[in-house]
């Protein structure tokens, strides 16, 4: 028998995940500290326990692509795939990068690991054609999208157009998350928290945006509660007045 990873501790009925007909279904997925950081002054980022990881990865291999920013990329150099340590899957999501100005190293793991899985950078008018043109040759696909950093409704569109991805989990960091929640193109929230604090100078899960008011932030709905290993991990549907998403 399978060992369960995770303990449900609280359920409602769930969302299905149900793309528009203009942009995929959009799932913000994150490891947070109990103080609400993704990593903490020093760069410490360890903050999913293994049952969370299995989690995680089991949901990488259900989504159609996983998308970060680049200082996440420069911080952890991710290869963004199903890790077999983790979850056994022949099903890799494609890979997003958003990347203003190509500044993504050419042997970043998210370029050379499982070259058969499509990388996507997402880049800006900022980014030198030189560049553009040696990413192309790795086979990577290099779209621009935005005059000083990327348009994301462009980006989803282009996703939801280009390669028919119906759901695009953002895995971060802080600013990638803040720009998601600020253009209300976020649909789900998944948040796994682990009991340590990280106190000043740490990323923050939502940065580069502030919501002044209960009322100005996006409104979260609780849908389930679950025990992974040492984390508890929130899941939240994310509810937007119909006119701005
Ligand atoms: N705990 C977790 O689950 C978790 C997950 C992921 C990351 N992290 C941590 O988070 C940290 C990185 O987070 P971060 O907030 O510094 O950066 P980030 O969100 O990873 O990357 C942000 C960068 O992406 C580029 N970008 C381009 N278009 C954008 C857009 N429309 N919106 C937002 N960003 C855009 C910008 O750089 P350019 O202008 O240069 O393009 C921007 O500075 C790292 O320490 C990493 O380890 C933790």
């Amino acid at each position: 028998m399978t060992r369960m990873h995770c303990q449900v501790i609280y359920s409602t009925e769930r969302t299905p995940w149900n793309p528009k007909d203009w942009r995929p279904f959009v799932i913000v997925s994150c490891a947070i500290s109990l103080d609400g950081k993704l990593a903490s002054a020093c760069g410490e980022t360890r903050l999913s326990s293994f049952d969370d990881k299995v989690e995680v990865h089991k949901l990488r291999s259900l989504v159609d692509a996983i998308l970060v920013g680049i200082n996440t990329i420069l911080h952890d150099n991710p290869h963004l795939t199903v890790s077999e340590k983790y979850y056994k899957s022949d099903r890799h999501p494609m890979r997003v990068v958003l990347d203003s100005t190509c500044k993504i190293p050419l042997d970043a793991e998210v370029i050379t690991r499982h070259p058969e899985v499509k990388t996507i950078i997402a880049t800006s008018k900022r980014a030198s054609h030189e560049k553009i043109n040696k990413l192309r040759e790795l086979g990577v696909d290099v779209v621009v999208f935005g005059e000083n950093e990327v348009d994301l409704k462009q980006l989803l569109m282009y996703l939801r157009k280009k390669y028919d991805v119906k759901v695009l989990m953002v895995e971060g960091g802080g600013l990638v998350i803040g720009s998601f929640f600020k253009m209300a193109l976020v649909d789900y929230l998944r948040v796994s928290v682990s009991p340590v604090l990280f106190g000043d100078n740490a990323i923050s899960m939502v940065r580069g945006t502030v919501f002044c008011s209960v009322e100005d932030s996006p409104k979260l709905k609780l849908e389930a509660v679950e025990l992974c290993g040492s984390n508890i991990v929130l899941n939240f549907s994310v509810i937007y007045n119909s006119l701005v998403s």
